[in-house]
């Protein structure tokens, strides 16, 4: 059977947030930030979620049209203003290969009690690798784990070189309130 996951051409989802999806609490909803063509909330849908996605972009998400359970927010990130879903909290907080780090607050006050936050992208020394080499969309040593602390429990967390999907250094958390 083809699910919405599979059914998109685009990207597989991370191995990471596909680790850990089944620990977000059943049916609860899922901000996917940054969500580019959608294959995380493709995902989500898929596992019965509620997905909300933003992105400046959502062109990527048109054969999905009128999908049960997707809430589409086309809108800039980093337009300076406040975090726009800040009175709203998600069973999993979802983002990958995407950092604006003013954002990072506001993302951990998002997990819902008992959700998670399942965070991956690119860290110091990738610019080893090519893009992204700006130090602005590289996470520096631990830096996703001093956003959790205090205020999430660490389930796993890594700051490695990979080879797949492609040579880089990623630095990825999964947390849970
Ligand atoms: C490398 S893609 C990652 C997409 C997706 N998270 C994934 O891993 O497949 C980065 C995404 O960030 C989005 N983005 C970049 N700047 C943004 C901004 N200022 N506001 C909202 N989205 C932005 C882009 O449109 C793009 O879809």
């Amino acid at each position: 059977m083809q699910t919405l996951a599979s059914a998109h051409s685009g990207l597989a989802p991370s191995a990471w947030i596909c680790r850990f999806a089944p620990l977000v609490p059943r049916s609860g909803p899922v901000l996917d930030l940054a969500c580019g063509s959608g294959r995380h909330l493709r995902l989500f849908l898929a596992r019965g979620h509620s997905v909300t996605a933003v992105d400046k972009d959502l062109s990527g998400l048109s054969d999905l049209g009128g999908a049960a359970g997707l809430e589409r927010l086309e809108l800039d990130l980093e337009d300076g203003r406040p975090f726009p879903l800040s009175d709203r909290r998600f069973a999993a907080v979802v983002v990958t290969n995407y950092l604006h780090r003013p954002l990072l607050p506001a993302l951990v006050e998002a997990v819902a009690p008992s959700g998670l936050l399942l965070y991956e992208t690119f860290a110091e020394g990738n610019e080893r690798f090519g893009r992204p080499s700006n130090p602005d969309f590289l996470l520096t040593p631990g830096e996703l784990l001093e956003t959790a602390r205090g205020r999430l429990r660490v389930l796993a967390y890594e700051d490695l070189e990979v080879a797949t999907p492609k040579p880089s250094c990623v630095q990825r958390i999964a947390a849970i309130c």
